[in-house]
């Protein structure tokens, strides 16, 4: 982990709402893995107080630059949405644990909703590159919420609207339940985004019999493990509660107590 300051490189709408933010990377800071998140420092005021922590949503190691998907949702994000490029960030990263890789005989399911598109992006981009057949889900409420996205070489991208209005007809989850998995190779289930959603993947893997991790995204203070105001309950575990930002934010789902 280190502490930085990095410039904004650029930044584009990429849905209603939605924005990805590439940043520069340091070259004495470690390359951050699938899961892991940074926190930025908006500005040098009082107001927001408190560093906002974003999942990291791709790397680039020979232009030594790292992305983030965010969704302008209050004042910290109002803020970051109307920096230019050029303009100063104050960084913590890499952050937290990542996303436990597949063997070469495992198929990938990645799913993600609203906020979560970013650490699924970055693990879906990895594993593309490296040669893995990968399914990313995509769930949101309406086509104006699907973000313009590059394909997977190796994989394929689904999307899934709840009103019908482009892809599947329906959740992320209720995809899943349409897809034949004994026709997939060793499933293995990836999940990030809202609580709900999280959930119905955990049920579904349950269900089906599938390993499952979540990455999740509590609210946070420190967002280095020295406040405790991050706790997730854990279930079946002799530990009751694991802080999200220095235990996670991934958790095998069936770790978790889903209340
Ligand atoms: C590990 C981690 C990774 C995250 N990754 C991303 C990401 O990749 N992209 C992204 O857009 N957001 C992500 N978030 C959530 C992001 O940190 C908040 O959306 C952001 O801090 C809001 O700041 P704000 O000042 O704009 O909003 P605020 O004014 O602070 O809050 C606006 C609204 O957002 C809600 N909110 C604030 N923080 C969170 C949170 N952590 N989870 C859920 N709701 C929240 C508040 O309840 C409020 O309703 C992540 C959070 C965590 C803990
Ligand atoms: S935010 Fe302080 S312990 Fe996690």
């Amino acid at each position: 982990m280190k502490n930085f300051i990095s410039k904004i490189l650029g930044q584009k709408s990429i849905a209603r709402g939605y924005v990805e933010l590439e940043l520069s990377w340091p070259e004495d800071c470690e390359t951050p893995k699938p899961g892991q998140f940074l926190t930025i420092r908006i500005q040098d005021q009082p107001v927001p107080l408190l560093r906002r922590p974003f999942a990291l949503s791709s790397f680039n190691l020979d232009k030594r630059s790292a992305s983030i998907v965010y969704q302008v949702r209050g004042k910290g994000t109002r803020i970051l949405e109307s920096l230019p490029a050029g303009s100063s960030l104050d960084i913590l990263s890499p952050l937290g644990n990542s996303f436990t890789n597949p063997s070469k005989e495992e198929t990938a399911i990645l799913v993600a909703g609203g906020i979560g598109l970013g650490p699924i992006l970055y693990f879906a981009r990895e594993l593309d590159r490296a040669g893995m057949n990968t399914i990313l889900v995509f769930g949101c409420r309406d086509k104006t919420l699907i973000p313009n996205l590059p394909p997977l070489k190796n994989g394929s991208i689904q999307y899934c609207t709840d009103d019908g209005s482009a892809g599947f007809s329906g959740s992320s989850v209720a995809y899943l339940e349409s897809l034949s998995l004994k026709e997939l190779s060793q499933p293995r289930l990836y999940a990030c985004g809202p609580t709900g959603m999280l959930r119905a993947c955990h049920n579904f893997a349950l269900k089906a019999d599938l390993p499952c991790e979540t990455a999740m995204e509590e609210m946070m203070a420190c967002g280095v493990g020295a406040c405790m105001g991050c706790v997730v309950e854990l279930e079946g575990k002799e530990q009751k509660y694991a802080r999200v930002c220095k235990d996670g934010p991934v958790f095998q789902s069936r770790d978790i107590k889903w209340t």
